[in-house]
């Protein structure tokens, strides 16, 4: 059976990956693709997209989704909120990939991003999209919201250990430029980026809050840095007290992760480099035991498996198609 789908903002970096992932999707047609500011053919927003059969892009309104079975939103946080009640209402289910409704807490969310939430009342039906932790949820859900790219890149690696430690975790995070989007903003200008290592919001990034809430581990220090790359997330966890040795440290990743078929946990002599998990939907996590202390490299390329292949993910599950369909290529 196949699944009608649209995308809302598809001229940013998650909308045009999200394009090139369902375009040869074996169980989605895109048959509509939204902007809020283009009308026209894609191909002339993004050259890649020339040669190939897509809908023109059209300016967002809700009659266009008529007959679409899922959307998948790919705009600015503060944004979707707005859009999801009216979508929701038609019966269009909704992979979200923004912020607006990935915190349970509402209080939580006005604090951290500074407004009040539109939408409060779709809080309680938005599941988490992190399949490693709620696929069954997923499975019957309406709505998503896909997690952060940090956040999945940190989660994912504290997951093992929630039960374990309650913290601190001091978490040394890094993105390739890509993660702040294609809206033009003066700290991501090639020159304030190229040849250079920026921090930033250091003890204060939104992702926290979705560490705190999907791990309980409340005593997390997250130091985010802009890395002079397009894309890719090294997250490195850094952990004491933890008494296991690197040989249960390895059993209880290995074994938590079990089956999860885009997290591969590898040894501690790998070198954690960018290039294990860029233009893919893996997590590559190395936990190492050094000393007295547990050192967790957990990568992603911030995209894919951060944003554009786990909304992939999610509508798979959501659909009752193998999770894994048009995911486990190269994604290029
Ligand atoms: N970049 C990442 O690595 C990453 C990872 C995980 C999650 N995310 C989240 O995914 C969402 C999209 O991120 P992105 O990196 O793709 O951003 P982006 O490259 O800046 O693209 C966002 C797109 O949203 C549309 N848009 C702009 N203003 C809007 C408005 N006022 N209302 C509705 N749509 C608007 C625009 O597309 P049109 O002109 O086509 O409307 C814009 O190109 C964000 O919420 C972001 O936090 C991003």
């Amino acid at each position: 059976m196949i699944t009608t789908v649209g995308i809302v903002g598809v001229s940013g970096y998650t909308g045009q990956t999200l394009l090139r992932l369902l375009l040869s999707h074996p169980f989605f047609k895109v048959s509509r693709l939204f902007s809020t500011g283009y009308e026209g053919p894609i191909g002339a927003i993004s050259p890649v997209f020339q040669g190939y059969s897509a809908p023109y892009v059209e300016l967002f309104s809700l009659d266009r989704c008529d007959g679409l079975d899922l959307i998948f939103l790919a705009v600015p946080h503060t944004k979707a909120m707005a859009l999801v009640p009216p979508l929701r209402e038609a019966g269009i289910r909704v992979v979200d990939l923004s912020a607006d409704f990935r915190l349970r807490d509402v209080g939580v969310y006005e604090s951290y991003y500074g407004l009040q939430h539109e939408a409060p009342h779709l809080l309680p039906e938005a599941v988490y999209g992190l399949p490693e932790k709620y696929r069954d949820r997923i499975r019957s859900a309406d709505m998503v919201a896909v997690p952060g790219c940090y956040a999945t890149s940190m989660i994912l690696g504290l997951l093992p250990m929630a039960t374990t430690t309650n913290g601190p975790v001091v978490i040394d995070a890094k993105s390739g430029a890509s993660g702040a989007g294609k809206t033009p903003k003066p700290g991501s200008l090639f020159c304030e980026v190229h040849d250079t290592l920026t921090a930033y919001a250091t003890g204060t990034h939104r992702h926290t809050a979705e560490v705190v809430q999907e791990t309980g581990v409340e005593r997390v220090l997250v130091s985010p840095h802009v890395l002079p790359v397009d894309r890719g997330i090294e997250a490195a966890l850094y952990m004491t007290g933890i008494t296991m040795d690197q040989a249960a440290l390895t059993d209880c990743y290995e074994s938590y992760y079990k089956g999860q078929p885009f997290v591969q946990v590898m040894s501690p002599d790998t070198t954690p480099d960018l290039r294990l998990v860029q233009y893919s939907n893996r997590c590559v996590i190395i936990p190492k035991k050094v000393g007295e202390f547990a050192v967790v490299f957990s990568l992603i390329d911030n995209l894919v498996k951060g944003a554009s292949g786990q909304a992939v993910q999610n509508a798979n599950i959501m659909m009752g198609y193998d999770e894994t369909s048009g995911l486990l290529g190269p994604i290029i």
